[in-house]
């Protein structure tokens, strides 16, 4: 397999299974979902941007913690999944977006998970993506950005890579950061 960035490829894995990462009982994952969570430096938010928010799991616990979530995917069947997964909280909007693509919103995110994203994207991509983000950022916005650190056919970086890659694109101070072998999880606050 190669690195893959097309809705398609995606899109096709979850058609084949709703949770195609096993995100429901994949120790690393619920492990990874509980760290992010915790290293959150505030206990609630107002706004928070999810992209590649797959089948909703963290989406969910998020809009436990803030008023508003926007979760998005660029596969369609994800965006299908975690609109189910989140039904009886109005405080999510799911769309079908992708990090890389034209910002759609204004300036209100005080929160910005990337997990297990920016990989899918190639160095260059992925440089403009943040770029454009970061300009579309207040200071003081959290930011996390968490990744598997083992080597994956589909992606284009791996994960330290795509973090220094998303870091040198983002002005920021560090506020926290966890690593072990398999995941590296960096939450830093934007600065002007
Ligand atoms: C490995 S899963 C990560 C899910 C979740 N964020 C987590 O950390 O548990 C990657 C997800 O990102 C989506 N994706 C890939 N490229 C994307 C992009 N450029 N923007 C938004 N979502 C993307 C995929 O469809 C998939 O649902």
């Amino acid at each position: 397999m190669s690195p893959r960035s097309d809705p398609e490829f995606f899109d096709a894995r979850y058609r084949a299974d709703p949770d195609p990462w096993n995100f429901d009982t994949d120790w690393y994952e619920i492990r990874k979902r509980t760290l992010l969570l915790a290293m959150l430096p505030h206990p609630h938010y107002r706004a928070a941007l999810e992209p590649g928010c797959a089948n909703g799991h963290i989406t969910t616990e998020l809009a436990r913690r803030c008023d508003h979530v926007t979760a998005t995917d660029i596969a369609p069947r994800a965006v299908e999944l975690t609109r189910a997964r989140c039904r009886e909280q109005p405080n999510v909007d799911v769309q079908n977006w992708g990090l890389g693509r034209i910002w759609h919103w204004e300036n209100i995110f005080d929160l910005v998970l990337l997990s297990e994203v920016t990989y899918y994207l190639p160095a260059d991509a992925l440089t403009l993506a943040i770029e454009d983000m970061a300009a579309h950022l207040r200071p003081q916005t959290t930011v996390v950005l968490s990744h598997w650190r083992h080597t994956e056919k589909d992606h284009h970086l791996d994960g330290d890579e795509a973090t220094r890659i998303a870091l040198a694109a983002l002005p920021h101070r560090s506020a926290a950061r966890y690593v072990d072998d398999d995941v590296r999880i960096e939450v830093v606050t934007t600065v002007p």
